[in-house]
């Protein structure tokens, strides 16, 4: 290939923890090329960037051996990084950039992406001569300014904001400051969705499932929000980072990156079996990470939440090298918005129906994951005692929108009978 002979070419120095992992090229015809650093590549104590990078995976040196070239978007695991829906919108309208130019946006959002990695721009004169000779010869160029105000990224579809907490005010920081709670405004599109979450959030976090701090916060103390449509709603839904802890970054990224999928592939791609058989196999605490996983697919199941796709499930690397399974986030009872949904969003044991899965079908998960059933069933049970035990009462007290409180206690005597629950 000699096609960028001559091309002109912006690059982006990527570290992690302070550490050297490589660079990134960004040619004029949309062509981009990752190259790691002989030091990253050559450091078996080396920060985890991907889990297919850990020094524990099986292919990890040869997939570190050969540049990751992509041509428009950038490659799976850095195109993850991205918001996918209004906030890309958003910033690509800022940055007067067509939002396929994934290069364009990744540099200008490379200060504040989820999890550790930061991406800065390159002065042209420090770029590598390795760097430019990957496909003929380019000449590294100096980047343009931008003034835009959105400096963070966080992934998904929904609007979403980056905000400091101090003292009970949330403020979107303009200066280098990292935000550490992620703030959900209400939805234009679907009715008070913030009490939704927060709802589906407690009671998840009652049967036992591992959350973060969560909270309803009123719209008037955010402070410097973009203009965006706002409906006629009081309050956002507010999730504490686990990503961020003070002005620090912990690395995480989640299964789409490390199955190597685009966020377009997030429903269809991969099963959950396949996600039992990545944490058990690789996390720091693979027992206690599936059997929290297990809890997990219950609740999300018995909340009637739709959307637990790959981008809905992260390791998080808190010494810097470990998998672990981060805390859960977004949970909601998405049945109440979706007329006639009756499925979750990946297979698990060979079926999605909400009103067909049964304890057998966890058997088969299991079994596929190559997970023993006797670890898990006992956290099951527990996740099925709690919720009859606590939920029905818990609901009333919660803040859901009642006649989505009716839809979730419907859903609840329609499951089968391992997972009926009776509500009052
Ligand atoms: N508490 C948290 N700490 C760190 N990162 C988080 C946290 N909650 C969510 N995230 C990250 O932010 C992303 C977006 O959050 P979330 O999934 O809640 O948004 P969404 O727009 O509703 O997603 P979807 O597109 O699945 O509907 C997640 O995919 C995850 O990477
Ligand atoms: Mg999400």
């Amino acid at each position: 290939m000699s096609t960028e002979n001559g091309d002109e070419v912006n690059v982006l120095q990527l570290t992690l923890h302070g550490r050297l992992v490589g660079y990134l090229a960004g040619f004029s015809n949309g062509r981009n090329v990752l190259s790691f650093a002989g030091e990253f590549t050559g450091d078996p104590g080396r920060p985890t960037f991907s889990l297919i990078t850990h020094p524990n995976f099986p292919r990890a040196e040869k997939i570190l051996s050969a540049p990751w070239a992509r041509n428009q978007r950038l490659h799976p695991v850095l195109s993850n990084l991205l918001p996918e829906g209004s906030l890309r919108e958003l910033i690509a309208q800022g940055l007067k950039v067509h939002i396929d130019n994934e290069f364009h946006i990744f540099s200008y959002l490379g200060e504040d992406l989820p999890g550790a990695l930061v991406a800065a721009p390159m002065e042209p004169d420090d770029v590598p001569d390795s760097v430019l000779t990957t496909h003929g010869k380019a000449k590294a160029v100096k980047f343009k300014k931008g003034d835009q105000q959105n400096k963070f990224s966080l992934a998904g579809v929904q609007m979403k904001f980056s905000m400091k907490e101090k003292e009970g005010r949330y403020n979107l920081s303009k200066d280098d400051a990292l935000g550490d709670w992620i703030i959900k405004t209400p939805s234009t599109k679907h009715k008070n969705v913030p009490l939704n979450e927060y709802t589906a959030m407690s009671l998840a976090a009652m049967a036992g499932v591992d959350i973060p701090e969560i909270k309803l916060v009123e719209l008037d103390k955010l402070d410097n929000l973009p203009q965006i449509n706002l409906p006629d709603e009081k309050q956002a839904f507010a999730i504490k980072r686990f990503d961020r802890l003070e002005d620090t970054r912990i690395h995480m990224e989640d299964f789409a990156q490390i199955l190597v999928k685009y966020p377009h592939e997030k429903y269809d791609s991969a099963n959950y079996e396949q996600i039992g058989r990545v944490i058990y196999g690789y996390s720091g605490d693979g027992l206690t990470d599936v059997q929290q996983l297990a809890r997990r697919l219950l609740a999300n199941i018995l909340l009637a939440n739709g959307d637990a796709h790959l981008k809905n499930w992260s390791l998080l690397y808190r010494d810097q090298m470990t998998p672990r399974l981060s805390p859960a986030y977004d949970i909601v009872t998405t049945g109440v918005y979706i007329e006639d949904e009756r499925q979750y969003a990946l297979n698990l044991g060979k079926t999605k129906a909400w009103y067909a899965v049964t304890a057998a079908n966890f058997v088969s998960w299991a079994d596929k994951a190559d997970i023993p059933w006797r670890v898990i069933k006992p956290h099951l049970d527990d996740v099925m005692d709690k919720a009859r035990a606590l939920w029905p009462r818990a609901l009333k007290d919660l803040p859901m929108d009642e006649a989505h409180k009716e839809k979730l206690k419907n859903h609840w005597s329609n499951l089968q009978q391992d997972f009926k629950i009776a509500a009052d």
